[in-house]
């Protein structure tokens, strides 16, 4: 229901990071008669899937894909097909920050999405673990302040407790309403 601007964001970043973890959060916080709560154990994504939710008036029709690396060839087919990006990043994964920078960077560089004003919003999840990183230390591990064709936000969140979540959606929506 809710109706306003509907919007398709593609959900992006390496396996493990907590992409669906964080879209089974933002659709139970919201739903009655939820089918798995947001503890419910979570098993890598094989292909993609579609996930819907809102926030800020906007209707977002979510792209969960896989981020194993031999499926990160998908990622690909949805840059022409969608409006905003949310990028989300393992903060405990420190030895693996640097593989998500270069995906990060391919993507950005790619035909469908070099100089196209959409969105990006970087989740430094996990900052529950121990040994997480701040998003300001993720955000220069992952270069964001070289990126100058798109609006983007970083955000330190839990996708398990859902802490931070709501904070940066609710940018997105601001950016696409
Ligand atoms: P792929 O589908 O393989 O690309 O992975 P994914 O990015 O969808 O990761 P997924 O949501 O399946 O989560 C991977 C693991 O990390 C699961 O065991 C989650 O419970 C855990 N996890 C996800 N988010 C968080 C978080 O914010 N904090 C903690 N501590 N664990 C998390
Ligand atoms: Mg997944």
């Amino acid at each position: 229901g809710g109706g306003g601007k509907v919007v398709t964001v593609l959900v992006l970043g390496l396996d493990n990071s907590g992409k669906t973890t964080m879209l089974r959060t933002l659709t139970t916080t919201e739903q009655e008669g939820q089918r798995q709560g947001p503890g419910a154990s979570s098993v890598p994504t094989v292909g993609q899937r579609q996930e819907n939710f809102q926030s800020g008036g906007v209707s977002f029709r979510a792209w969960d894909v896989s981020g194993a690396a031999r499926l990160r060839s998908l990622w690909e087919r949805h840059y022409r097909h969608c409006d905003a990006v949310i990028f989300v990043v393992d903060s405990a994964d420190h030895l693996r920050l640097v593989v998500a920078r270069s995906e990060l960077e391919l993507m950005l560089s790619h035909p469908d999405m070099s100089g196209r004003r959409l969105p990006l919003l970087v989740l430094a999840n996990k900052s529950d673990a121990p040994h997480a990183l701040s998003a300001p230390h993720v955000a220069s591990a992952l270069g964001l302040e070289r990126i100058t064709d798109k609006p983007w936000h970083v955000c330190a969140s839990s996708a398990l407790s859902g802490e931070g979540l709501g904070d940066g959606v609710s940018w997105l929506a601001r950016q696409l309403r």
